[in-house]
């Protein structure tokens, strides 16, 4: 299969969506498909017909998290390769932050480990009332290591270990009230809620978008007052990017 294949794409009013396409192993991160995401979201931001992204899964799953068949060859006397894979995965969970444009997840199906991790990765995220979370990773003899970051920043330190340490699979709802996802819609609903809240975005002039993003990803790691202080450089910036809207 191709990259073009196992991600597709799909350009309509300035908003492309990305669709994970292994719907019969409910779209499982092997290297094909995590290359090929990691590939597609990189050049969605570098093409300017693009305001914004929305990751989706293809058939019944959003991304049951990393490929379990691939962990037979993801072993110690293999070293190179895990850590070739480990690498993969972190820069996938951390690209979106890393992106000019927003991002939002789609969420149909399940997410699971990995798969989690990447819904939560966006910038907004829509789950489908059908949506299922999970960290099963324990229960693998494995680590949910690499997702383990994004959890906590999102659910904070008590719910994050419940879910790590249980594996337990929590439903949209649930989801929603920890703040993992945005909204809860029917599921017949995902798509277009998506494509809707992604037209509402796309609309608002580039610069500003951008510099929003890129300031709301600095400040969450930053303590408070370096937050303001940069927060008074941008304000400062900003000034210039209404000028360049109107001459352009
Ligand atoms: N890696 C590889 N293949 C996977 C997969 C994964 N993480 N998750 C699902 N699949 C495959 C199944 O093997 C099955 O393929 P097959 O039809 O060739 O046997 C197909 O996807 C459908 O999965 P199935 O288990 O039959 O669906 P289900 O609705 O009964 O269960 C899940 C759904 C998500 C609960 C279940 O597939 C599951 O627990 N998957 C593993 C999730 C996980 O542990 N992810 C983190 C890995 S660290």
């Amino acid at each position: 299969m191709t990259e073009q294949q196992v991600v597709l794409r799909e350009t309509r009013d300035g908003v492309q969506t990305l669709t994970l396409n292994r719907p019969d192993k409910l779209n499982a991160l092997n290297f094909a498909l995590t290359e090929g995401l990691v590939q597609a979201l990189k050049e969605a931001d570098a093409d300017t017909s693009v305001r914004v992204v929305i990751v989706t899964g293809a058939g019944r799953g959003f991304c049951a998290g990393a490929d379990t068949r691939e962990f037979t060859v993801l072993t110690p006397d293999n070293q190179p390769l895990v850590e070739q894979r480990a690498a993969l995965t972190t820069e996938l969970q951390g690209l979106v932050k890393q992106m000019s444009k927003p991002v939002i997840g789609a969420v149909n199906g399940y997410a699971m480990g990995g798969g989690s991790g990447l819904a939560l990765s966006c910038d907004l995220a829509l789950a489908g009332e059908s949506a299922r979370f999970g960290y099963p990773e324990v229960k693998h003899g494995i680590v949910a290591a690499i997702v383990m970051a994004g959890l906590v920043e999102h659910v904070g330190r008590k719910a994050a270990f419940d879910l790590v340490a249980t594996g337990r699979t929590l439903d949209a709802h649930e989801a929603r009230q920890l703040g993992m996802v945005n909204r809860v819609v029917a599921d017949a609903d995902l798509l277009g809620e998506a494509r809707a809240l992604a037209r509402q975005i796309a609309a608002h002039p580039v610069q500003a978008m951008q510099a929003t993003k890129g300031i709301f990803h600095r400040v969450t790691e930053l303590p408070f007052s370096e937050g303001l202080k940069i927060g008074q450089q941008l304000n400062a910036q900003m000034r210039a990017f209404r000028q360049t809207e109107l001459q352009s």
